[in-house]
């Protein structure tokens, strides 16, 4: 056996914080386990998710076009606006170049005033980019105001 000269007693137990560490583990692992399994707790990443893409959708709000129809000054600037960004790419007149005539009632990506304003903010696949980075949701609305002007009647 062990020829120190102290006592070498207790030398096959486990030190009592030990045994509470270890138990304290499985313990935990299994609560671990239960809360964050689908078919025990009903917890489910895609469920929160959703929740958050949801309460993000409705703080984005002010992302969604703003009622400027008819207004003479929010309408002024979007022609500025249209002159300055549009023009290049649409034509002054709006009635089209590299992309298409704007001034008719039946656009592709429909004419209505949320549409018209998607295809401002997030752009359109066949070369139409996303202008909301550059020129914001406030803007974009009044650009939907003033192209609401344009169309023939
Ligand atoms: C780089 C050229 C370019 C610029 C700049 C540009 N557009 Fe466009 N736009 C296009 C093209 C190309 C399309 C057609 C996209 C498609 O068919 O998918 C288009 C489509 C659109 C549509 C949808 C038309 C439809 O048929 O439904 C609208 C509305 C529109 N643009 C408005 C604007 C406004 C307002 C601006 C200025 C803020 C602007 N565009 C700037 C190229 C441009």
């Amino acid at each position: 056996m062990h020829e120190t000269p102290e006592p070498q007693d207790g030398h096959n137990k486990i030190p009592k914080g030990w045994l509470l560490f270890f138990f304290g583990c499985i313990i935990f692992l299994v609560g671990y386990i239960v809360s964050y399994t689908p078919a025990i707790s009903g917890w489910s990443f895609y469920h929160n998710f959703e929740k958050e893409m949801a309460v993000a959708s409705k703080t984005e709000k002010p992302n969604a076009v703003k009622e400027y129809t008819g207004d003479k000054e929010a309408i002024r600037e979007g022609k500025e606006i249209f002159a300055t960004t549009c023009a290049p790419c649409h034509n002054a007149d709006a009635k089209g170049g590299i992309g298409p005539d704007l001034t008719t009632v039946n656009l592709k990506y429909g004419s209505a005033r949320k549409d018209l304003y998607e295809s401002i903010a997030k752009g359109r696949p066949n070369g139409m980019p996303s202008f909301l980075p550059q020129i914001g949701s406030e803007k974009s609305s009044k650009m939907v105001a003033f192209l609401e002007t344009l169309r023939k009647k």
